[in-house]
């Protein structure tokens, strides 16, 4: 899951080197290193390539920056039509250093597991070039969206073009698969979720044919039936989802998650109960194991190695194999 490294004091210590975490994204030797460790010291059944979604941002021309203990932060913003003068459609090329890491990882990981390729969601994009900052409502953004949903689509439509552009590049370079991460589809209502995001989503599933797609829709569950219409193969769960209920909205899809990370503060004992009820749940068949949402930094790595070394025992010892990523 997203930023799993961090919790590993072999990715600090890399991060530390490197002072800057841009610095790390843009030169594939060090992307390449921390991509593999959590493969290496965690034993988790894929790799996800080690970059940020905001590169597709900074390629179509708003640069950003990842403060310390902040996150990131755009120093311009988008907000009008008249803004859209400083943004481009994003070719593959601009986004070169993000598709000669995947050529390097794949390189040095030589077969052993698969290569995670992703990008974020284009209204989760949109949020960020609109806020310019992480936010707890994204009501700027949503302000576009009622107050000016002309100037909204034009600029989701420029993202996502950018974002196949993107996929298209990290397919050629190696990905095995890619992820789509909507991290802040939970704060629209049903039906603005379906004409801002799920329109775009669509567009880049039916675009990206060449290998599997795993879409990911943070606090999306109004949209799981939705989902399940998407030409992608994974729909990703978060924690808040409810298993049982998200196999009979979405029949027809490999579902993929959904420990809420917060589980992984408990005591070992608690992580193996945790981890084994969900299974049980999730059942035999058709699912990848993964968390609700990404690591939190202070979790233990002793407690993340019992959840996947959990699940990786629990289930050769119950049903035979499955992945855990
Ligand atoms: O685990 C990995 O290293 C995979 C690569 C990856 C990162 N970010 C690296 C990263 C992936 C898949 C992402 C996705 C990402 N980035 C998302 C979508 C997933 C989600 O979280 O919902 C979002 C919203 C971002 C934007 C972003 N990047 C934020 C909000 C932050 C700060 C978050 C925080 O909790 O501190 C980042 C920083 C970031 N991206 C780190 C890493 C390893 C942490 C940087 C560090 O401290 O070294």
């Amino acid at each position: 899951m997203r930023q799993a490294g961090r919790v590993l004091p072999e990715y600090r210590q890399v991060r530390q080197k490197a002072k800057d975490f841009k610095v790390m994204v843009k030169t594939p030797e060090l992307a390449t290193e921390v991509t593999i460790q959590p493969v290496d010291i965690l034993g988790v059944d894929a790799a996800i390539i080690f970059s940020d979604i905001l590169v597709i941002p900074e390629a179509m021309g708003l640069n950003y920056e990842m403060e310390e203990s902040k996150g990131p932060v755009f120093p311009r913003r988008v907000t009008s039509v008249a803004d859209l003068k400083m943004l481009h459609v994003a070719e593959s090329e601009e986004l070169r250093y993000v598709h000669d890491a995947i050529a390097m990882t794949k390189r040095e990981l030589n077969g052993r597991v698969p290569l995670i390729g992703f990008a974020g969601a284009p209204w989760t994009i949109f949020s960020y070039m609109i806020e310019g900052r992480g936010s707890k409502t994204f009501s700027q953004a949503k302000k576009v969206l009622y107050s000016q949903p002309a100037f909204a689509h034009q600029l989701l439509e420029m993202i996502t073009d950018s974002t196949i552009n993107y996929l298209k590049g990290q397919i050629k370079a190696g990905a095995d698969i890619i992820q789509l991460f909507d991290s802040w589809a939970g704060v629209l209502s049903p039906a603005q979720y379906s004409e801002f995001s799920l329109k775009y989503i669509d567009k880049i599933c039916n675009a990206i044919t060449e290998v599997p797609k795993t879409v990911f829709a943070k606090g999306a569950f109004f949209a799981r039936e939705a989902m399940n219409e998407l030409s992608c193969d994974v729909i990703g769960l978060d924690w808040n989802m409810e298993i049982e209920e998200s196999r009979r909205m979405i029949p027809g899809k490999v579902l993929q998650g959904n420990l809420d990370p917060c589980a992984l503060y408990g005591s070992l004992a608690d992580v193996k109960r945790e981890t084994k009820q969900m299974l049980d749940r999730f059942g035999p068949t058709r699912h990848i194991v993964n968390l609700g949402h990404g690591l939190y930094p202070d979790i233990e790595v002793g407690n993340v190695k019992c959840f996947i070394d959990t699940a990786k025992e629990y289930s050769a010892k119950m049903h035979g194999a499955r992945q855990v990523i």
